[in-house]
């Protein structure tokens, strides 16, 4: 009994996207709660999807970024490491569609932007912000308004 609330509970905090309504996810529930035995690593697997991990290293590194730009400090290098969102595992990979590549290298034009002309930082940052949005406002509506704390005000 105390697995199943455990993996409930990870279910609930750590899908990689919450959508309102996903009549699949009550099945998949059903059917882990079953296996007592491997719930460990069913809760594991829910955890984080490498995509998922990879959006909340950005959403940090940008909010870290926006500091910089406010106060105004030296902004380094763009962060190669968001590349990753090409290539990384996704909780569902169907999500990975051709409005996703689209929306992911007009992400990473406008990341990449912020640091080629930092002169222009904020408006770039506000604009690389905007493209989490729109990415978002299709694939995954949970995140959007922590999405949106960043923008520069
Ligand atoms: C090209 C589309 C796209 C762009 C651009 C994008 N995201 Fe995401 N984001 C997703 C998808 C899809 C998921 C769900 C990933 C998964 O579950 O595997 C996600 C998940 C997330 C999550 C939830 C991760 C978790 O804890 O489960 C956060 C937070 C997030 N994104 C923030 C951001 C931020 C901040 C940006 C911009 C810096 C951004 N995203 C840009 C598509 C995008």
């Amino acid at each position: 009994m105390k697995s199943i609330l455990v993996l409930l509970l990870g279910l609930i905090l750590f899908t990689g996207c919450k959508k309102e309504a996903e009549p699949n996810k009550e099945n998949e529930t059903a059917a882990s709660a079953d296996s007592t035995a491997s719930g460990r690593e069913e809760l594991k697997m829910y955890e984080m999807s490498e995509m998922a991990a990879l959006m909340e290293q950005m959403y940090a590194e940008n909010m870290m970024l926006k500091q910089r730009i406010v106060s105004g400090d030296t902004l380094g290098n763009f962060p190669q490491h968001f590349l990753k969102i090409h290539a990384s595992a996704m909780t569902d990979e169907s999500e990975n569609d051709a409005f996703f590549k689209e929306q992911a290298a007009n992400f990473i034009k406008a990341q990449e932007l912020i640091y080629k002309d930092s002169v222009n930082a904020e408006k770039h940052f506000n604009d690389a912000v905007s493209a989490c949005v729109k990415c978002h406002e299709q694939k995954c509506g949970g995140p959007i308004p922590r999405i949106k704390k960043l923008y520069i005000k």
